[in-house]
């Protein structure tokens, strides 16, 4: 299929046309799919503004409502899976599979929402005076800006943009410039969707186009009272303190370096496929993926084995064809860092096996890498960095204690996961003392997360939480309400003050 067709597929042919200054790409050869104009700082702050008037109308319609809108765009979206999917490995790099599952996450997350619309909870709390009631309600917050990186280009924003929408908010989406065309897709489906629901201005949700300066734009801005960001430590340590600055709030979802531990009593080949999918995955560009793995001594000569066999027999290649496994990485830059990354492992004494560029027939402009082993008796300083790439460290370990101590000592916190068919090593690792990461996974990998539970990290992955649970109350802000339907006026903590 060629790549015009997918776009047109897609719905989106005419931007093959277009002229601008950000160029989309696609990483399987590097051809140039569209040239976007980023929008001026005028059209951005006039978005900002169509969004708060929207946002005066939108709070106002029943959440139920709100979520019938998520329901027909959910809709929309399985109807038109298989296109989105095809774009996503067109733009991004995924393979075909996890295209489709990440159109998938994106109908499971509306789908949550359409249920959630009619259960934003408050809670009535006893109150300490008679004839008094006191509550604590939820109301919508305002327009939400919402920044998303280039590797789940349509499912990190649908967690942010169903909830935020069901929540009574609107949504302003700066979509990495990597991804644009994704972006455009998707949300052309939505604004679709939009125009045949009467309850709903336009503009409850926008797209911004742009770079870096739209993202300082959404943080400095009074307006948006949440940003969300995905994206690397560094975008979110600028962000951050900017959007606290205005005393706005941030759900940050930043950098990952998610280890597993391999106990001795661990059911090998299931712990083999669980590895080898969240190491290699979506070229090892997952926020989530795996790249440090602690292995017992005593299984260290029958796992390796493993691993370096399943590494070497992996197929690469263009994501578009049915059995390719491992896609292109996004970049040149992201090839030049993981080859710079080897280069420094090696150098520090450890054994790298794989890594090197794989040029299939026909793609010569695309960066494939064979996905890289990098064996080595203790941690090197490059396992504390989170580096883009398929690249797993395979370290030793004796005590259970050391492979946790190893597990947390890196500064990002967002998944784990432990393979042990042990029942005290399991439960260590999910107690207090185990895992200090915002994931931790008993016999499953660190990644591919459902999007039931709330998803998110500690330490420097930034703390946010989006997607399920009760993530949704980062999207509207809380009200304790104290109700007197007495005829008496006492005041609270017993404290007199006649007034006649
Ligand atoms: C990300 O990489 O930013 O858990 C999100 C997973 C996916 C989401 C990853 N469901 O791997």
């Amino acid at each position: 299929m060629n790549y015009q067709a997918i776009l047109q597929e897609a719905g989106i042919p005419a931007l093959a046309q277009s002229a601008g200054e950000i160029q989309a790409h696609t990483p399987i050869d590097g051809t140039v799919l569209a040239q976007l104009p980023a929008e001026s700082a005028a059209v951005v702050e006039a978005k900002i503004q169509h969004s708060l008037s929207a946002f005066q109308i939108w709070r106002s319609v029943p959440a139920p409502q709100r979520g019938e809108l998520l329901r027909r765009f959910a809709e929309r979206v399985r109807k038109d899976k298989q296109s989105l999917a095809r774009l996503i490995s067109l733009e991004a790099g995924k393979i075909l599979s996890e295209g489709l599952g990440e159109v998938q996450e994106v109908i499971d997350i509306c789908d949550f929402a359409v249920g959630l619309s009619r259960q934003l909870y408050g809670l009535t709390i006893a109150s300490e005076r008679p004839g008094h009631h006191l509550l604590e309600r939820w109301h919508p917050l305002g327009p939400v800006g919402v920044i998303t990186a280039f590797n789940f280009p349509m499912a990190v924003w649908t967690w942010n943009a169903a909830l935020a929408l069901v929540c009574g908010d609107t949504v302003l989406w700066k979509p990495s410039e990597k991804t644009m065309l994704c972006a455009l897709a998707l949300h052309r489906k939505l604004e679709e969707v939009i125009a045949e629901f009467p309850a709903a201005p336009q503009a409850i949700s926008q797209l911004l186009i742009g770079r870096r300066p739209v993202g300082e734009q959404l943080a400095d801005h009074g307006a948006v009272p949440l940003v969300s960001a995905t994206g690397s430590t560094a975008m979110g340590r600028a962000l951050g303190p900017r959007v606290a600055a205005r005393f706005g709030r941030t759900l940050l979802e930043l950098g990952g370096n998610n280890a597993a531990i391999v106990g001795p009593t661990a059911d090998v080949p299931l712990s083999l496929r669980a590895i080898v999918f969240a190491a290699v995955g979506t070229a090892g560009q997952r926020c989530t993926s795996l790249r440090r793995l602690f292995v017992h001594r005593t299984l260290v000569g029958t796992l390796s084995p493993m691993l370096r066999k399943a590494y070497a027999s992996l197929p690469v290649g263009s994501p578009l064809e049915a059995g390719t496994l491992i896609g292109p990485l996004i970049d040149g830059a992201a090839f030049e860092r993981m080859q710079s990354v080897l280069a420094a492992a090696r150098q520090a004494g450890a054994k790298v096996v794989g890594g090197e560029r794989v040029q299939p027939p026909g793609l010569a402009g695309g960066f494939y890498v064979r996905p890289a082993l990098v064996e080595t008796e203790k941690p090197i300083p490059m396992m504390s960095e989170e580096t883009f790439a398929p690249i797993l460290y395979v370290v030793p370990y004796d005590s259970f204690e050391g492979a946790i101590a190893m597990q947390n000592d890196v500064r990002q916190g967002l998944s784990s996961a432990i393979f042990t068919n042990d029942m005290r090593e399991a439960e260590t690792f999910l107690s207090a003392t185990g895992s200090d990461c915002g994931i931790a996974n008993v016999n499953t990998g660190p990644s591919g997360a459902e999007i039931g539970g709330a998803f998110g990290g500690e330490k420097e992955t930034g703390g946010g939480r989006e997607s399920g649970s009760d993530s949704w109350k980062t999207y509207m802000r809380r009200q304790t309400q104290t109700v007197n339907y007495s005829t008496q006026m006492p005041l609270a903590q017993g404290v007199q003050f006649p007034v006649d």
